[in-house]
């Protein structure tokens, strides 16, 4: 039994972890030293193991760098926000468009917009100001992720009026992004996400919102509470008002109250869905009048007056003619289909994700099976089933390979995972693999360095891991078959400016198991430098903030193993050193893709002071007025600028409403 005085600061302790943890993280204000957020966080320690019956699950203790699912605050909607119907087929819309005629008596005007595979997120706008941002949640309660919905450009964070109202619409990443996201994450042999949903999702959930800033993602708003819009009686004036008010508005859209063309537009989007830059799963039919939608009410779960009509999950039949290994970074060997080409989703398909051997055993999947492939969302095919009963006599079980299909080393199998590994450090997929990690863009971001370049490099022995890349000439780079003067030039210029790297993104670089980049921000505070890493116990290592047994183990071992010391020698012999410094412009991106224009004189701040402001928090600052501006920051005697702003509509705020927004006043 835990005594309750201890059971009270158990909780309070996690709780004001948890809050320094988003001062530090979020906000990059942290209100507390780092020696007293160490003797709290111990103290945290030390009655987690006196108690360790109480729940555990959601302490700070417990969260390895990268992704943490509870960071998030609970924060109520002022309405309830509601799901939709599904409808599934042609026969399930015709007859809900009959359903909504007979409860009015006539055929009403409908809207059909596309419905967006992405998020919902919930924004709160006071007099013009925008002071919060949710998931939906259950629909009456979201995640608090204003700081994350602050780093979406195309979100106005003041409006031109000073509206207060709660609107709704769908974050997503376009197809372009999302393939981008995956290709890194593809060349960082991290899981690959299954579609654009879950990466908007996890991309939003991100508790490091530097993250969220990269990631691209964007923003389409559609609906508006009417109990609040004494300012349109129709969605579709709706949709072009909040267009008015800046807000991303989705162009395509259907207006008609004829059952044949709506039928015929929603089959013919169907037909079509794959040429959108972005996925949608469906569409969205509303009845257009405000009125007539407060007449039909909505039952506890979903409207009467709307509906979403579903596409078809996309699946096609094939041949599964080969399973084939792929190996990643860290020596993970993934089973992968070779299929007989098929069209599936608008694209021919011929390799499809297997996940791993016990995915492929527990289905029984066999060479030879006719098997059902499915774009899980809309890109990574993966094979669902073997049609079993197809089966000629001649398929064969598949059996994972005792050695790696690379250097012949046995693989193994960790107790808990269910993927097997390629043990050995030095075999050349992995070497390959890791250097392609080092190069990428949030590690040395050496710009050029794309996987076939690094197997060449590899290949020809002029590499051998990623400090040797320090020592290539212009000669060499310019010998190789896919390199010109210039281009060998230019890749020559990135490696050297990738000399300046961080600690932190070298850390992360160097592609140590379980450091991710957020865990590679707390080790850069804590340690100051590679060098501590030499001399750190794995005690001194759990006594840092996130770092669990799992990590500092790894980090041990990382260190021990004389090819790791070697390449940071060869590093530091290359002037890599760099050591931490606090303060690195780590202020969050939040005006990320916005450009200021300043005008007329500002109260207290001068224009340099304003344009590091905006520069340090990701903005651009231009001199003239244009239709890219996103915001004019105006003071005293403002000039033919703010005419200008004016003229195109965009958003004039004054110093005040730039310093609260930036929290210093
Ligand atoms: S209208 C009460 N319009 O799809 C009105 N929803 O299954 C509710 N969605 O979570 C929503 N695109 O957030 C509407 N153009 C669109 C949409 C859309 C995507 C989402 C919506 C909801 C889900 C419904």
């Amino acid at each position: 039994m835990i005594p309750e005085r201890h059971r009270l600061r158990l909780m309070q302790l996690r709780e004001e972890i948890r809050r320094h943890n988003y001062y530090y993280y979020i906000l990059d204000q942290p209100q507390i030293s780092d020696a007293a957020y160490d003797i709290l966080y111990r103290e945290l320690q030390v009655l987690e193991k006196l108690y360790p019956l109480e729940e555990l699950a959601d302490s700070p203790t417990q969260m390895v760098g990268g992704g943490v699912a509870s960071g998030f605050t609970a924060t109520p909607h002022q309405t309830p926000k509601l799901s939709l119907d599904n409808l599934m087929g042609e026969k399930e819309l015709r007859s809900w468009l009959v359903q909504v005629a007979t409860r009015l008596g006539f055929q009403p005007e409908l809207v059909v917009e596309p419905k967006i595979d992405g998020l919902t997120i919930v924004l709160n706008y006071q007099d013009g100001v925008l002071q919060r941002g949710a998931t939906r949640g259950g629909g009456q309660v979201g995640e608090d992720i204003t700081t994350n919905i602050r780093t979406i450009g195309t979100i106005p964070q003041w409006l031109s009026e000073p509206l207060t109202m709660e609107l709704r619409g769908e974050a997503y990443l376009s197809q372009d992004s999302f393939a981008k996201l995956n290709e890194e994450r593809r060349i960082q042999g991290e899981p690959l996400l299954a579609n654009p949903r879950n990466a908007a999702a996890g991309s939003l959930r991100q508790l490091d919102s530097q993250i969220v800033a990269k990631r691209g993602l964007e923003a389409w708003f559609y609906s508006l509470d009417w109990s609040m819009t004494p300012w349109a009686t129709t969605q579709e004036e709706l949709l072009l008002l909040l267009e008015k008010w800046g807000f991303p508005v989705n162009p395509v859209r259907f207006v008609s109250s004829n059952h044949e063309e709506i039928v015929a537009w929603c089959l013919a989007r169907q037909e079509e869905r794959h040429t959108l830059p972005y996925a949608i799963d469906g569409l969205v039919l509303k009845v257009n009048s405000f009125s007539l939608q407060q007449e039909l009410g909505e039952t506890a779960k979903a409207p009467r007056w709307a509906s979403a009509y579903k596409f078809p999950a996309e699946i096609s039949e094939t041949k599964l003619l080969a399973i084939e290994l792929a190996l990643g970074r860290t020596g993970v060997v993934t089973p992968t289909a070779i299929l007989e080409p098929v069209s599936l989703a608008g694209t021919t398909v011929s390799r499809a994700s297997l996940h791993n051997a016990d995915f492929i055993a527990s289905r029984d999947i066999r060479i030879g099976d006719t098997v059902l492939v499915r774009k899980a969302g809309e890109i990574i095919p993966e094979v669902v089933a073997a049609l079993t009963e197809l089966r000629q006599g001649d398929e064969v079980p598949f059996v994972m390979p005792a050695n790696c299909p690379e250097c012949a080393a046995p693989l193994v199998r960790a107790v808990d995972e269910a993927a097997w590994r390629c043990p050995n450090r030095a075999c050349p997929a992995q070497i390959i693999e890791g250097i392609i990690h080092f190069a990428s863009r949030d590690a040395a971001d050496i710009t050029g360095l794309g996987p076939q370049i690094v197997q060449l490099l590899v290949q020809n022995g002029l590499i051998q891991d990623a400090a040797d890349l320090y020592t290539l000439t212009q000669e060499q780079l310019q010998a190789l078959p896919r390199l010109g003067e210039r281009s060998a030039g230019n890749l020559l210029v990135a490696i050297t400016a990738s000399k300046n790297i961080t600690l932190e993104r070298l850390l992360y670089a160097l592609g140590i198991r379980h450091v991710g980049q957020r865990l590679a921000q707390t080790l850069a505070r804590s340690l100051g430098s590679l060098a501590k890493l030499h001399i750190i116990s794995e005690e001194e290592l759990t006594a840092i903030p996130d770092v669990g047994a799992k990590v500092a183990q790894s980090l041990k071992e990382y260190i021990a193993r004389s090819e790791n010391q070697q390449l940071i020698s060869k590093l530091e012999q290359a002037g890599i050193k760099p050591v931490y410094h606090s303060q690195s412009s780590l202020h969050q991106a939040i005006f990320q893709g916005q450009s200021f224009v300043l005008t007329g004189n500002l109260p207290t701040l001068t224009r340099q002071e304003a344009t590091k402001l905006i520069e340090e928090r990701g903005g651009k600052v231009t001199s003239g007025v244009s239709r890219q501006t996103t915001y004019l920051l105006a003071g005293a005697s403002p000039g033919s600028k703010l005419d200008k702003a004016r003229e195109y509509g965009i958003t004039v705020i004054d110093e005040k409403q730039f310093l609260v927004f930036i929290g210093k006043q």
